[in-house]
């Protein structure tokens, strides 16, 4: 007998993700008729701008329709060095940048070009499964930092400092933050930062929900970082939060230029380059009107405040104010017995099939005993969904 086939040993460490099987689930039933309000979906619910659709569609019929450069059309390059120069008064230029097929495979290719066998990198938890699964990817082992409810999700720089070892090649942090909406402050980061400069570590900073901020808090993480570690500094940022775009697959990565280089080689063998459409697109998002990303913050606030008032008025749910991204994650082990649901997977499972409303289970993100609950819904449905789960839970 020949031995059965198998798959390739690093997708021994790989799993599925989590949050797709929910949409999954949603998807089944939707066919079967059942009218569900899903509140698991990681995307805008916002159409993309009209005037970012416009210029996708003067792109094609200019002609713009085969491959570009690796790693992206000169003005978005320039437009995107623009809008971190301007945001955060950092230096850089388009040597720093390379356009991607989202943020996902910025830090994918970010991951391939800083990591391999035997390094450790260091990421906090609760968090966005594809960090960690990237880094296995790329053949490095990830170590996890928890971060706790109590203290708001709140990064520590002890915390990830202690967790440091000889093998430590680099740090992964992503504010806002997905589940937790919880942001790093800025005297945090500043703390880690002199803590690795001039070690081989690098420092990835994850900005993907970088224009969904609710309050006043600082948050100039990027200056942070470029004023104590410029050349062990990683930025990774995405059009698909901030400008509803999640469908058009666009990212980018900014680093040093002889990094920005390293992960054009890893994309050139990959993907080559964003689609060449997308880009017209996503150029025409960072130079055209940014009332857009306003309105959509502005809704985005009203949402978290109204969905943040019914759920701590609850006490069987505990929750902490997120200061940004889309999502609300309360722990939920007041709801959990013996007798059922006995974990947050089950709760998930049971509000889904009995109450019609798709939330995702903290094991998701490595947190046992939370709910994710996106506010990327409007607000009728959002009134409804809290209803239906309060109908279900009574
Ligand atoms: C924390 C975080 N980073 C990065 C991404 C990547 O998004 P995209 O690849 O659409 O830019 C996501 C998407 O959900 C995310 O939640």
């Amino acid at each position: 007998m020949p031995e059965p086939l198998s798959l390739a040993r690093r997708l021994d460490r790989v799993s599925a993700s989590q949050t797709q099987q929910v949409l999954l689930a949603v998807e089944a039933l939707r066919r079967q008729g059942v009218d569900i309000i899903d509140l698991g979906a990681g995307e805008p619910d916002f159409p993309t701008p009209e005037h970012v659709n416009a210029a996708a569609v003067e792109a094609i019929a200019a002609g713009h329709t085969k491959y570009t450069a690796g790693p992206g059309i000169a003005p978005l390059r320039e437009a995107i060095a623009a809008h971190y120069r301007g945001r955060y008064g950092i230096e850089c230029t388009p040597a720093h940048i390379v356009v991607t097929s989202g943020g996902k495979q910025g830090l994918s290719n970010v991951a391939m070009a800083l990591f391999g066998q035997g390094d450790e990198v260091i990421t906090h938890v609760p968090g966005w499964p594809s960090i960690v699964e990237q880094i296995h990817l790329a053949g490095a082992d990830a170590v996890r930092v928890r971060t706790a409810a109590e203290e708001g999700f709140d990064v520590r720089a002890d915390s990830i400092l202690e967790a440091i070892t000889p093998r430590t090649r680099g740090i992964v942090l992503n504010s806002p933050g997905n589940p937790t909406g919880a942001i790093m402050r800025e005297s945090e980061l500043s703390r880690l930062a002199e803590g690795v400069a001039g070690r081989h570590i690098w420092l990835i900073l994850d900005l993907c929900y970088e224009q969904l901020l609710y309050d006043e808090t600082p948050h100039n993480l990027p200056g942070v970082l470029a004023s104590r570690v410029p050349g062990q500094t990683v930025l990774v940022g995405s059009a698909s939060k901030s400008y509803a775009m999640t469908g058009w697959r666009c990212g980018w990565i900014l680093a040093p230029p002889a990094i920005a280089a390293a992960c054009n080689a890893v994309q050139s063998h990959s993907t080559s380059h964003a689609t060449s459409i997308t880009q017209h697109a996503a150029l025409a998002a960072l130079t055209g009107p940014q009332t857009c990303v306003d309105l959509m913050r502005d809704e985005y606030r009203t949402r978290r405040d109204a969905l943040v008032g019914w759920i701590t008025a609850d006490d069987r749910f505990k929750i902490t104010r997120p200061a940004g991204a889309f999502y609300v994650f309360p722990d939920v082990s007041a709801l959990l017995s013996p007798e059922g649901p006995r974990t947050s997977s089950d709760l998930a499972l049971a509000l889904l099939n009995d109450a019609h409303v798709a939330v995702t289970p903290g094991e998701a993100f490595d947190a046992p005993g939370f709910l994710r609950m996106s506010y990327a819904a409007s607000m009728e449905q959002l009134h409804e969904a809290w209803a239906r789960i309060q109908r279900y839970l009574s």
